[in-house]
């Protein structure tokens, strides 16, 4: 029995789609790190009940952190990117979290600039907030070694590729490194959208909308670019195509990321029959509705799809592309001007006292 919704609705699900590719399918798929980031502040005291958390999201983590406070009486409040749907922002607003939309723009890169400096107003008035920051501080990493320790106790200890898109980086970022400590044999594939800077893409445009939650046209300090092995770069087109292959032929509805993650997975799987190939699913379908399932009849089909193997980042192109990272460091683009940072003090530093 769980305590709270929260609980459940972060508990991912592992599921064989074929013998030896795997989906590990997220309802929503940041609760697990927003819960751990929350507990470990209350436990060290950098924050208290009523205190309030406030960080930008462009929709999961917007969800993910309204639970953790729901959960711990906390205050919650977001700066939201146009990509918060109604059904997103009216669960938010029943929950009581304090949500500003910044309104939409063509500019990825102003609007993600904006958000953060929106934050920094709010913070001027109210030095007293807590800014989660989940694009820098590796809080966000804790919860998802019971994740890793779930899977490490399902799969064993075969050769494992592990497969999702990268937004923070820190799912796929923090699962690697944590089974790695189990001294697991693990290949991780990053996938991105076109035009994002993270691995160095961001002079190659998609002419259809960028992914919701991966990718980004600013840096980020919690992407540890040494733990990626391969990265894949997808367009909307190919992400689609995943997306609905992967609803049916496996009765997955999941979203726009995971669709692009499979697509990415099936390849690894087919050039690497002798591991088994892990993709994360992190979110459901519904809020793909009518920008990708009623359009499944465009999708093209996936055994058409192939990615062009690139050398270097001057090669990536349309739709499909795939180049082997091999732990390189972040391209100096991607670099954060004040990198990572750790909120997780010793309970002795308690801000409280
Ligand atoms: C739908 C979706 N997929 C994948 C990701 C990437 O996750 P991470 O930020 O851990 O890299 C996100 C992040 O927000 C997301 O919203």
């Amino acid at each position: 029995m769980d305590d709270h919704i929260s609980d459940a609705v972060g508990r991912p699900d592992l599921i064989r789609l074929d013998d030896s590719l795997l989906c590990l399918r997220f309802e929503t798929m940041k609760v697990v790190s927003a819960l751990a980031a929350v507990r470990r502040l209350l436990e060290t005291g950098a924050v208290r009940p009523g205190d309030t958390l406030i960080d930008s999201s462009s929709g999961i983590y917007a969800y993910a952190l309204a639970l953790a406070c729901h959960r711990h009486g906390l205050r919650c409040h977001i700066i939201g990117s146009a990509t918060v749907d109604r059904t997103l922002r009216t669960q938010l607003e029943v929950l009581g979290v304090r949500l500003e939309l910044m309104r939409a723009g063509n500019d990825l890169k102003l609007d993600q600039n904006r958000r953060v400096a929106r934050i920094r107003e709010i913070l001027a008035e109210h030095p007293e907030y807590h800014w989660m920051r989940q694009y820098h501080d590796d809080i966000h990493d804790l919860g998802y070694a019971e994740v890793a320790d779930r899977l490490a106790a399902q799969l064993g200890d075969g050769p494992l590729t592990l497969v999702g898109g990268v937004g923070t980086g820190v799912s796929t970022g923090a699962l690697a490194q944590q089974l790695r400590r189990r001294g697991a044999d693990v290949r991780l594939v990053g996938v991105q959208p076109f035009g994002s800077v993270t691995f160095g893409c961001e002079h190659v445009a998609d002419p259809e909308i960028i992914i919701a939650g991966i990718g980004s046209s600013i840096p980020f300090g919690n992407v540890r670019h040494d733990r990626y092995d391969t990265v894949h770069w997808t367009a909307f087109d190919a992400a689609l195509a995943g997306s609905v292959d992967l609803l049916r032929r496996h009765a997955v509805f999941a979203g726009l990321s995971a669709g692009a993650a499979y697509l990415a997975a099936r390849w690894e799987h087919r050039t690497a029959a002798d591991r088994t190939v892990l993709f994360v699913a992190a979110d459901t379908g519904h809020r793909y509705v009518d920008s990708v399932f009623a359009r499944h009849r465009d999708a093209v089909p996936v055994e058409r799809l192939a990615p062009r193997q690139v050398r270097s980042a001057r090669e990536i192109a349309l739709p499909w592309s795939r180049m082997a990272w091999n732990g390189a460091p972040a391209p100096a683009a991607a670099r954060a001007a004040d990198g990572r940072r750790s909120t997780a003090p010793p309970a002795t530093a308690a801000r409280h006292g």
